[in-house]
């Protein structure tokens, strides 16, 4: 025979109501994560921003023959959050007599530091490990296996833009990532 329970019937039933209550939401919580995986291939791939070009100046910010480095700056988008501003990467821009441009990644090939400009001898220069590239970015020395990476410089009116693409390091082929 059971003991009387010293709480009331109504009070009971309301507990049990949250209870119950409480148990679907944790469940419900739980699913999120597992549904969004099986609904996933259903959904269209995340927008990351990689096949947006990025607006880095007008071309008169540039002088003819003289590398710039810009920072590349735009939205990044993932599956579960949007950044504003994110600088994603930097790139060396050159304006040419013709009125194109041609950009080349601050990420060096060998182990990825940025690659900057000596002026004085008229070249690009790894800090790291004193690899150095041309001004068309071609490999001059140093560990680096191959060139600097080219990007595409897209000018549109008095707009430039840069579409950036990573480059996979250590390796003399140009993979992207
Ligand atoms: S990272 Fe540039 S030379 Fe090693």
């Amino acid at each position: 025979m059971s003991e009387p329970s010293s709480v009331p019937p109504t009070r009971r039933g309301f507990l049990g109501a949250i209870t119950v209550l409480l148990g679907g939401a944790i469940a419900a919580l739980a699913a999120v994560p597992v549904l969004g995986s099986i609904l996933s291939p259903l959904r269209p791939a995340p927008r990351t921003g990689n096949d947006v070009p990025i607006p880095v100046g007008n071309v008169s910010d540039f002088t003819v023959g003289v590398p710039r480095r810009v920072e590349l700056v735009r939205s990044v988008t993932d599956a579960w959050s949007r950044s504003e501003a994110t600088t994603v990467g930097a790139a060396w821009l050159t304006r040419k007599a013709d009125g194109t441009f041609t950009a080349l990644s601050t990420i060096c090939p060998h182990l990825g530091c940025g690659v900057n400009m000596d002026k004085q001898r008229g070249h690009f220069a790894c800090p790291c490990h004193t690899s150095a590239f041309a001004m068309d970015g071609a490999r001059l020395e140093g560990p680096a296996p191959r060139g600097m990476d080219p990007l595409t410089v897209e000018v549109r009116g008095q707009a430039v833009l840069v579409h950036y693409r990573r480059f996979k390091q250590g390796i003399s082929e140009r993979e992207e990532v």
